[in-house]
């Protein structure tokens, strides 16, 4: 059983967990990666509601950076938070999985699911990153993030934008990934799903304000 459970320090701290995960090797992925992509930033710069947006796993960008949603992804959500309403800069970002998994196409890394096997190795990296935050709200972004925290069962396409209560935060709420609006076939499919992830946030910002 591949875990990093082992390697969580006793009484963490930010400044422990981001050090303990740097030397992860609790799963294949750390051979992928360049290096761990740890949450940040440390502490909260302001006081008020602790948010905490959990993502998938970093990709290319952020592979090289050591940084999270620093990508493609990560404008497109500095995008959405701000019409939004919420800044990045009072919000604590992560990923469910800490390492960048990708399989080869020529010269260009393109993104690769993890495994159901890789996300349990890694949960126990960001189950001590929520017990130390302590998030008054959890966004899950994306169905991984979602899955990993609230269950197998939960489908964002049906509870999207639905604040719910977890042993996690006082209110989750998960919406889809960024990439997938990336991913849209057309620049209207793009706009739509654009405006719909902002409404799922906004959701969480009616919470905080
Ligand atoms: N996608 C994610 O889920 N996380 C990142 O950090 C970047 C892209
Ligand atoms: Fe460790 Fe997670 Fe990286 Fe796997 S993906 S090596 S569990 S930090």
């Amino acid at each position: 059983q591949t875990t990093a459970a082992p390697l969580i320090p006793e009484s963490p701290t930010y400044d422990k967990l981001r050090k303990a995960a740097a030397g992860c090797q609790a799963c294949p992925l750390w051979r992928t990666g360049t290096q761990t992509v740890f949450g940040e930033p440390e502490g909260q710069p302001r006081p008020g509601p602790r948010v905490m947006l959990v993502g998938e796993q970093p990709g290319d960008q952020e592979d090289r950076a050591g940084r999270p949603f620093v990508g493609p992804s990560g404008r497109l959500l500095d995008e959405a938070l701000e019409a939004a309403g919420i800044d990045r800069a009072q919000v604590y970002v992560t990923n469910t999985v800490k390492h960048f998994k990708w399989t080869g196409q020529g010269s260009r890394r393109i993104h690769a699911k993890p495994t159901t096997a890789e996300i349990r190795a890694c949960l126990p990296w960001l189950e001590a990153e929520l017990r130390v935050f302590r998030p008054d709200v959890l966004v899950c972004l994306g169905a991984t993030a979602a899955q990993a925290l609230l269950g197998k069962d939960f489908r964002v396409t049906q509870s999207r934008g639905q604040p719910v209560a977890s042993e996690w935060a006082r209110v989750v709420v998960a919406t889809v990934h960024p990439s997938s609006i990336l991913r849209a076939p057309d620049p209207r499919a793009r706009e739509a799903a654009l405006e719909a992830f902002i409404d799922d946030l906004r959701v969480v910002a009616r919470i905080i304000h």
